[in-house]
Formats: C-alpha cells, sequence, structure tokens
C-alpha cells in the first residue's frame, strides 16, 4: 500500500529512487512521483499517473541530485492523477512530502491550521506538508520542532519522509502503522518502505519503531522515540539472493513464483523435519501452542484461506480446536473466546493492518501470539512472541501463489509437532513422504501447462461468472482458487461449499457457466459429482480436477495421488495457472491486477 523510498549522499540519487521504486511497485502502482535536490532551493519534482515505467519515460536527464524521495501510490484520498500523487509540497514551495498510510483527522487539522491556503490535491498528505510549513512560518518553529509537532497533531497511520529545499541534506522521516526502515552505508543513508527498495546498495537496515521520528543524512542518523526523546534502534542485516529479486527468463512474477513452489516445499521439509522425521520447532512455542484450548488463525485475502487448510489438519493431527477469523472482523468483533487461546498470525508480508490492529489487541488482553510470515522483521513478525518463517523468497506478484502453499505446509509441520509432542508414540502420518509427494506432484501440474493454457482458453475466453466448488479440504481450496481467477482475470468467481449451491446460488447458472469441480476426498467424492450434474443439467460447462484415485475418463485434470487433508496444495496448481492464462489470454497486466496492492497496511 504505498511504497516509499528516500536516499541522501548519492550522486546517482535518482536512479536509486527509480530503482527502488520499481521493486516497490508491488506495493501500489496508479501514479509515481519523484523529487530529487541540485542544492539549495533547486530540485526537480517529476509525478505521473502510471506506472513506474512511465515516471522513468518522464524523468529528464537534469533531473539528478544527491538526496531525493521517491513514492510509488496506491490511493485512498483522490482519485489517481499527477495532482494526487507524491510528493506532495507546501503552497509556498519549500518542503516535499511521500506518505504511505491514512491520516484520519485531516480534515479538522486543515480548518483549524490552513484556512488561508488554496490546496492543489485532493490528499491527506498535502495537510501534513502544509502543516509542516505554517509551523516553521508562523511559528517559527525549526524544521525539526515543526515536523515533530505535525506528527503529534495527525491521528491514523503514516510513514513520512520530507526534504526542505532551504535545507537539502536531510531527511526528516516519521513512522507510526506503516512500514517503514532506514538503510545505511559508508557515505550514504536511505528510508524505505521495504527493504527490498535498497539491496542493491546495501543489506544493513535500522528498525523504525511507531513514533518514532527521525533525521537522517549522509554521515547522522538521529532516531526520537513518542517523547521526542534520543533512541537507538536494532540494526539487522538482510541477506537476499539479487536473483530473487527479478523475474529471471519469465514472463511475469506470478508465473516465477508458481514455479517456484516444489523448492519452497523441499526447502521447508529440510528446514523443519529433522532426519527422523520429526518436526522442530522452538519448544517453548510448542509448550505455549499444547496448552492452548483453542487455537485462533487470524488473517486476510490469501492467507486466511491457508487458514482454512491449516484448521483441519491442526484438528486432525493434533487434536487441538481452532478458529479461523478474518482480521478485519474479528479484531472489532471479539468473540467470547476460549480459556487458555492461541493465536497464530499468517501474514505473507508480515504488514497487513488488519491483522495487525489484532495482533495488539490480544497483546493487551496478555495472549500469546505466533506470526507465521515470509519476511523476517517485519512488523508482525517484531510484535508477536513467536516467529516462524515460510522461507518462501519475496513474492512480487500481487496474486500470492507460493506464499499459500508455504503457508498450508508450515501449518503442517506445526500440527504434526504438536501431535508429536502431546502424543509421542502416535506417528501414523508420514509427513516427510506426503511433503516429498506434495513437491514432486505440484511439478507434475505444472509440467501440464499447454493443457491448462488450452482449458483457459475453452472455459475462461468469454465468460462474466465462474464457480470453483468443492467439499471439506476442497471446499477451502475452492475458495483461493476463485480468489486467484477473480483477482487477476476479473471474471466474478465464487469459490462455493458444493453442497450449498442448490440452496439459491445455482440460481445464477446459465447455459456456459463455468463450474470448476475439486474433487479428491473419498468420502465426499460422490457427493460432489452428484453437484456437478445438477448444475450440467442446468447447462454449466463443467471441469473437473480430481485426483489419481478418483478420477473418471472424462475428468480434464488428474492431481496426482496424497492425503485428502493436504490435497490443497496440489489442487491449487492447476488453479493458480487457469487465472494465470485466463488473463493473459484476456490481456490484462497479471502480476498487476486493477486497484489492488500486495502489502495492504491500511484499514
Ligand atoms: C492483500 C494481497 C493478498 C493477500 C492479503 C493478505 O490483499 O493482495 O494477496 O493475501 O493482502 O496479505 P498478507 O501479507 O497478510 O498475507
Amino acid at each position: 500500500m504505498c511504497g516509499i523510498v528516500g536516499i541522501v549522499g548519492r550522486n546517482d540519487a535518482t536512479e536509486v529512487l527509480l530503482n527502488g521504486l520499481e521493486k516497490l511497485e508491488y506495493r501500489g502502482y496508479d501514479s509515481a512521483g519523484i523529487y530529487v535536490s541540485q542544492g539549495l532551493n533547486k530540485g526537480s519534482l517529476v509525478k505521473v499517473k502510471g506506472k513506474i515505467a512511465d515516471l522513468r519515460a518522464a524523468v529528464h536527464q537534469e533531473d539528478v541530485g544527491n538526496i531525493g524521495i521517491g513514492h510509488t501510490r496506491w490511493a485512498t484520498h483522490g482519485q489517481p492523477s499527477k495532482a494526487n500523487a507524491h510528493p506532495q509540497s507546501s503552497a509556498d514551495g519549500r518542503f516535499y512530502l511521500v506518505h504511505n498510510g491514512v491520516l484520519e483527522n485531516y480534515e479538522s487539522l486543515k480548518a483549524q491550521y490552513l484556512n488561508d491556503i488554496k490546496l492543489q490535491s485532493q490528499t491527506d498528505t498535502e495537510v501534513a506538508v502544509n502543516l509542516v510549513a505554517t509551523l516553521v512560518q508562523k511559528e517559527k518553529m525549526s524544521v525539526l520542532a515543526a515536523w515533530q509537532k505535525m506528527v503529534q497533531l495527525v491521528k491514523g497511520s503514516y510513514a513520512f519522509v520530507l526534504i526542505d529545499r532551504e535545507n537539502p541534506q536531510q531527511l526528516y522521516v516519521a513512522k507510526n502503522k506503516s512500514p517503514l526502515l532506514i538503510g545505511t552505508g559508508a557515505t550514504f543513508n536511505g528510508v524505505c518502505s521495504d527493504s527490498l527498495a535498497l539491496l542493491n546498495v546495501t543489506n544493513s537496515f535500522i528498525e523504525l519503531h511507531d513514533g518514532d521520528t527521525a533525521v537522517i543524512s549522509s554521515q547522522e542518523i538521529k532516531i526520537f522515540g513518542q517523547k521526542n526523546e534520543a533512541v537507538k534502534r536494532k540494526t539487522y542485516s538482510v541477506t537476499l539472493n539479487q536473483d530473487d529479486l527479478g523475474k529471471g527468463t519469465y514472463p511475469y512474477y506470478m508465473l516465477k513464483e508458481i514455479n517456484e513452489q516444489p523448492a519452497v516445499l523441499r526447502f521447508l521439509e529440510k528446514t523443519y523435519l529433522n532426519e527422523t522425521g520429526k518436526a522442530v520447532f522452538d519448544s517453548r512455542l510448542l509448550d505455549q501452542l499444547a496448552q492452548a484450548e483453542k487455537i485462533y488463525f487470524v488473517a486476510a485475502g490469501t492467507s486466511y484461506h491457508a487458514g482454512l487448510v491449516g484448521k483441519a489438519l491442526i484438528e486432525k493431527l493434533a487434536q487441538i480446536p481452532v478458529s479461523v477469523e478474518l482480521a478485519s472482523e474479528f479484531g472489532y468483533h471479539l468473540p467470547i473466546l476460549a480459556k487458555n487461546p492461541f493465536f497464530i498470525f499468517l501474514s505473507q508480508s508480515g504488514e497487513t493492518a488488519d491483522s495487525r490492529q489484532v495482533l495488539l489487541k490480544i497483546k493487551k488482553l496478555g495472549y500469546p501470539s505466533l506470526t507465521i510470515t515470509n519476511v523476517d522483521h517485519s512488523t508482525l513478525s517484531r510484535e508477536a512472541d513467536f516467529t516462524v518463517l515460510l522461507h518462501a523468497g519475496p513474492e512480487i506478484a500481487v496474486a500470492s501463489t507460493k506464499a499459500y502453499t508455504a503457508q498450508i505446509t508450515v501449518v503442517a509441520l506445526l500440527a504434526q509437532a504438536l501431535r508429536q509432542k502431546l502424543d509421542p508414540d502416535v506417528i501414523n502420518f508420514d509427513l516427510k513422504q506426503q511433503l516429498s509427494l506434495a513437491a514432486n506432484g505440484i511439478q507434475t501440474l505444472i509440467d501440464q501447462q499447454e493443457l491448462i493454457e488450452q482449458l483457459a482458453k475453452d472455459y475462461f475466453s468469454k465468460t462474466r461468472n465462474a464457480f470453483y466448488i468443492g467439499r471439506g479440504q476442497d471446499y477451502y481450496a475452492s475458495r483461493e482458487a476463485a480468489l486467484k481467477l477473480k483477482e487477476i482475470s476479473y471474471i466474478q468467481t465464487e469459490g462455493f461449499a458444493a453442497g450449498e449451491l442448490k440452496h439459491g446460488t445455482i440460481s445464477l447458472i446459465e447455459l456456459g457457466t463455468p463450474v470448476i469441480a475439486l474433487i479428491t476426498d473419498p468420502e465426499t467424492a460422490d457427493l460432489t459429482r452428484g453437484n456437478l450434474k445438477e448444475v450440467e443439467a442446468r447447462g454449466a460447462h463443467t471441469l473437473t480436477i480430481a485426483s489419481e484415485n478418483l478420477a473418471q475418463s472424462k475428468d480434464q485434470i488428474i492431481v496426482p495421488q496424497i492425503d485428502p487433508l493436504l490435497s490443497p496444495l496440489l489442487t491449487v496448481i492447476p488453479a493458480q495457472l487457469l487465472a494465470y492464462f485466463a488473463t493473459i489470454q484476456r490481456g490484462y497486466n497479471v502480476d498487476q491486477p486493477r486497484n489492488l496492492a500486495k502489502s495492504v497496511t491500511v484499514e
């Protein structure tokens, strides 16, 4: 949700910013801009409606400098336009500000402090930058004092970076609820929403806490806490392979990430299972989980769908009841909780604001928590009691693929560890073997791309809507399969419990409506096949994805055999590929679907 990058002390500041914004584009891509300074009162502001490639094209040779800020936007206040793009400047032209987040009280601040100023945009950010200018001009405050006062006046979420044209040697920084890191170098320093943005210039980062402000020059970093007292924050290194950051030979990140899934599963198996097949996690984590009367998964989007699959894994393997909760709902409507609850936050990015508000609430109540995330040092990882990493490598495509299968795998491993702890004699679920079957099975399905591409053409080239149906784990996989298709191809798709369709929604079936059934559970296979017949009788164009042991001659996609508990690891693969090919065939950008962003840091 908006990407920010800033740099001071590099003569190639413009390139560092553009490169950084390209890496942050997954956070939003409706408009973008940079401000670079060429010295006292000299600078270039370049903004475009569009993507970073458009911004690059709009930047001229003379737009250079050794300090600058950049922004890629996902609109909240005001439609995507050049005027609403960031950096936003103060009316006197002195200050330039980039912002990620939402200021809840910007209208009242505008009425109280900025009556005499005619704003040029519809953004809340323009209020913040003018507030700094007003405090400096009218109240004769130093820029730092005005900066810290502005931060106290605004309510809401923000990652802010400001440049003062009259002193273009430092960046003013502030953070609350939205992610922001400082990147450090020997002769330069920078700031960014995600370490990916500065990884080609440094791998050393400092974390900022909510309420922190900072002043950063090429040689010095001063950080202040909530009461403006000087504070020190933790430094850490990020070790990421640069190859992980590019598309390689793939046309889209999504296809690259789909293809990486077998390797991710094998890596997780090696990381969390020892040679004897024992799942190894922090023993304090297992102790606390084992004492839980109920486990609550809290998540959003694809991660929520992984939680739905995880519920059966924990309940069946570890015999602990599990509830799966949508973060945006749960935090504001807390149900009566079980005694000794344990909270597991599933989040690829570790930054989702909806999940974080729940984490803060349950922490206040004193309950224990674990974050399962792909991003070490992310906010949810820092703030939970425990972290387990997904080790999936950066996921850049907005549509999540490898994070989903990694989340299911990690939850399965955790469930196995709990089972082994609670009942050490019972080891009749060979997870090592199952994960190896899953990794091989995913590869087998990926190798059927030609068939799946053709099916995408046959089923999705003209349709307006579609259904995925299934029961049990197949139903939960259907939810994720439907999300994949709708979020990138814009075909309105629902993932439905196969047996529930006849209770109302079947009225939407028309001649040619695609209905895709997932069938991997022997107990319910015949029932789902019956539901397929019902929709066929009403004109539906049906497609079956069935496991080897349940397959019938007319089934179009056969999924290798695996325990039905883990079948979503396989059934989701053709669904990911069907979504991918349908989107290409319909002429849309696979990696950057309209209206979406990958890391959603506003509620
Ligand atoms: C956004 C993304 C989804 C993702 C969801 C939760 O909406 O577009 O792909 O599933 O956020 O993100 P998280 O990082 O918490 O898993």
